[in-house]
């Protein structure tokens, strides 16, 4: 197989595009790809502070240095979540992340930028970036899994829990922290799992809120960016592997089972069958949202904001993030 635009070997063929390209080409392809979508959903401006969530993973990894390598400023923001499953799980993305900061502080001392008068050479000096870092057990007193096993909410099952409060976490340091938007690493094939689990339900209030740019239409809600959703996740693992960057192989040790991993598998076999099935999917979902599709929902979500962090909720009150504190029970108890 060989690249489309210089004939060399291939390192990937992406057959839903019809694509092949070598590594050096397959680079570049990324970072355009991705600056077209930034573009297009008009997530950030070159001019604004992007806070990165960060897991350690390939995904929210490459998000990070192909943003950094587009000239972006942008922050990482790591959150510990205690989680251990055998195999030193958060320490592990910690480290992950320390990492990938360190090789790409000393491996660049200047970038090449796009600029309006075209491209530019610039001294990363003032665009080194900061990795925050919010260690769930040390700020609450309780690791992740703690939190789940005496909550309802978690049923067993940290993920619910954990969900709730990254969202909460990233939302405040991006809030806190002055940052204009907030990006997660997010595929497509993340993106098409929700999405079909959505679909199945018709569930129109989370269908609605799913999209690459959620404006910060609510007082003490951050602007959130998904700036990789059109991209595969094979095409974002080789991006990690053709650039360098480590990353934690092990996915969370409590998705094992979950039923977004199954939905996974299907759309992996609808996508080997006819590729270009998830992108089709995907593509005629944002259509039909931007038609109006489900614009009745919005008109009945009401919000209002936590008596205690502020942060918009549904409940009169204290917010679910806020409640799961103040509800602490001890075992004992
Ligand atoms: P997940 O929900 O694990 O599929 O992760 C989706 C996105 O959320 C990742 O691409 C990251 O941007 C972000 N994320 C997940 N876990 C963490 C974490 N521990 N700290 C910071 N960001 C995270
Ligand atoms: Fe949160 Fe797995 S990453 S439970
Ligand atoms: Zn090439
Ligand atoms: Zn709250």
């Amino acid at each position: 197989m060989k690249c489309r635009k210089c004939g060399h070997e291939a390192v990937i063929n992406m057959r839903q595009h019809k694509l092949a390209l070598c590594s050096e080409h397959f680079l570049e392809w990324v970072p355009e790809q991705t600056q077209r979508f930034i573009e297009k959903y008009r997530m950030f401006t070159p001019d604004e502070r992007i806070l990165v969530a960060v897991s350690g993973g390939k995904d929210s990894l490459s998000l990070w240095d192909v943003l950094l390598r587009l000239g972006y400023k942008a922050d990482g923001l790591y959150i510990g979540l205690g989680i251990d499953g055998g195999v030193d799980y958060s320490n592990q993305s910690h480290e992950m992340c320390v990492k990938f900061l360190e090789n790409f502080r000393s491996q660049i001392s200047s970038v090449n930028v796009t600029a309006d008068d075209g491209p530019q050479t610039v001294n990363t000096q003032y665009l080194i970036p900061k990795l925050h870092v919010v260690d769930i057990a040390k700020l609450y007193g309780e690791t992740i899994p703690d939190v789940a096993a005496r909550t309802t909410r978690g049923r067993g099952k940290p993920c619910s829990v954990c969900g709730l409060v990254k969202r909460h976490v990233m939302n405040r340091v991006a809030r806190d922290g002055g940052y204009d938007v907030l990006a997660t690493g997010h595929n497509l094939d993340d993106e098409v799992a929700v999405l079909f689990g959505n679909a199945l339900t018709w569930n129109a209030g989370y269908l609605l809120r799913q999209a690459p740019m959620l404006p910060a239409d609510k007082p003490g809600l951050a602007r959130k960016v998904k700036p990789f959703c059109r991209l595969y996740e094979r095409e974002s693992a080789a991006y990690a592997l053709v650039r360098g960057i480590d990353y934690i192989y092990d996915e969370c040790p409590f998705a094992e089972g979950s039923t977004s991993i199954a939905h996974k598998e299907i759309l992996n076999q609808m996508e080997k069958d006819s590729p270009g099935t998830k992108l089709q999917f995907y593509l005629s979902f944002l259509r039909a949202r931007e038609q109006g599709l489900f614009a009745e929902q919005a008109a009945h979500v009401e919000l209002n904001a936590c008596e205690k962090c502020g942060q918009p909720t549904s409940a009169p009150g204290l917010c679910a993030f806020c409640r799961l504190w103040e509800r602490r029970i001890t075992k004992d108890e």
